[in-house]
């Protein structure tokens, strides 16, 4: 096990040594400190004096389904919010702060860019994203021009498991070499801390699901075996099985055609399939929802289950409960923590609203492949190459609740009402 662990730990830091893309990245971001195109921000504003506190939180992920972690946010009740002390007070414990989301609509699904081949352009996408949200500069449709009055952030939630899976490290270095002292918070660190603290000392097996990509990178595994194995905590076998359909249908994309319940059920048997294969499978006990959408299907994954232990070909491989942790709420948890410890609280309540954004086809490109509903074309999506950072395929433009798409205003407004509360208060 201790080899093993060494082994993933040496794994994760060779993976991301500053390769050319990051470099490039980085150089990019040097040579236009003001911030005044794309993928550049504005570096006065991190200068080592600045006092960062009242700037607000910046959140992203692939595209809506990172609004389930902002509500997680928007929600959370954890901490006393004056003693800073575990426990409940009645109050949101991040009242005093104000959010900028942004949604990477145009370039998604992220989970896809691995089967792909593609995960280096997939790894620059998520530098972006991050830079995005660092910077001051977006896109008014109405002008059809750029303008540069976002505000800044003073902490990254890269709330897509997909993105945190393949992008975290290559963020943390961009930061430590541009001096941007930005703190960053993924989901799945926190959703391996979880993990650790929501499972007995000794029991059986963890179970993830995750998108394709997500379970390709193995960064589950990886991180739940430092974290609990840095806890002095055994390391039990941990199955992934990579959904290529359920956050599609949980959003109510057209191109799936099955219900939520039966593609959950789907899933659960696949997982179970694979973890009957790892060697002496203890019962799963454990099931890590590893993508930002699945904590809204939680009743149908735990229907699923539940069908399946009534089934005696699976019956043994699930424990009589199953713990589910959600990333989402662990990862409020820690970006409550990691402002905390950083002194980095806003006391007075944000006078200004939230802000969302969402990447659109670049309307200023005449010459993108579109599909007929205006994306940009699958194969032009996923074949282009890292490196072109004076090329803008995708625009960021601010979201209100009359521009979500019928589907996702279903979602939004049935599922996150602290999110959708927000979106109305522009
Ligand atoms: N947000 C992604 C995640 O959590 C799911 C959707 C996608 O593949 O882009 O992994």
């Amino acid at each position: 096990m201790k080899l093993g662990f060494l082994l993933s730990l040496s794994l994760s830091a060779s993976m991301f040594a500053a390769e050319p893309l990051v470099e490039n990245f980085i150089k990019h971001g040097k040579a236009n400190s003001a911030g005044t195109v794309a993928y550049s921000y504005d570096a006065s504003v991190y200068s080592p004096d600045a006092d960062l506190k009242d700037l607000p939180i910046g959140v992203f992920d692939s595209g809506i389904g990172g609004l389930t972690v902002l509500e997680a946010i928007l929600t959370l009740d954890a901490y006393h919010n004056d003693t800073l002390n575990p426990g409940a007070d009645g109050r949101p414990d991040f009242e005093n702060e104000r959010f900028i989301y942004f949604g990477d609509q145009a370039n998604m699904p992220y989970g896809n860019y691995s089967s792909a081949g593609k995960t280096d352009y997939l790894r620059e996408l998520i530098l972006k994203d991050a830079t995005f949200l660092l910077g001051r500069r977006w896109f008014d449709p109405k002008s059809q021009t750029f303008r540069q009055d976002k505000p800044p952030v003073k902490a990254v939630v890269i709330a897509c498991n997909t993105a945190t899976a393949y992008g975290i490290e290559d963020i943390r270095a961009i930061f430590q070499a541009w001096k941007v002292p930005v703190k960053v918070v993924g989901v799945v660190e926190a959703g391996a801390r979880g993990v650790q603290e929501s499972r007995p000392a000794a029991s059986g097996s963890i179970g993830v699901l995750a998108t394709v990509g997500t379970c390709a990178s193995g960064a589950y595994p990886r991180v739940i075996g430092q974290t609990l194995g840095l806890a002095g905590r055994p390391v039990p076998s941990i199955t992934q099985q990579g959904s290529i359909a359920l956050a599609g249908v949980i959003e109510g994309d057209p191109v799936f055609t099955q219900s939520v319940g039966d593609c959950a059920y789907d899933d659960i048997r696949a997982l179970l399939e694979a973890h009957r294969k790892t060697a002496n499978p203890l019962p799963l006990s454990t099931l890590v929802l590893g993508c930002t959408h699945f904590p809204l299907a939680k009743a149908e994954l735990t229907a699923a289950l539940t069908a399946h232990r009534m089934d005696p070909a699976f019956s043994s491989l699930i424990a009589p409960e199953v713990t589910f942790v959600d990333p989402a709420e662990w990862t409020a948890r820690e970006l409550f923590r990691t402002l905390a410890s950083a002194r980095l609280r806003r006391r007075p309540p944000p006078t200004e609203p939230d802000l969302f954004y969402l990447s659109f086809p670049n309307p200023l490109r005449k010459n993108l492949p579109l599909t007929p509903e205006g994306g940009l074309e699958k194969d032009f999506k996923y074949g282009r190459e890292t490196g072109a950072l004076d090329r803008e395929d995708t625009v960021n433009a601010p979201l209100r609740r009359d521009d979500l798409p019928a589907v996702g205003r279903k979602l939004v407004e049935g599922r996150l009402p602290a999110v959708w509360k927000s979106m109305g208060s522009r």
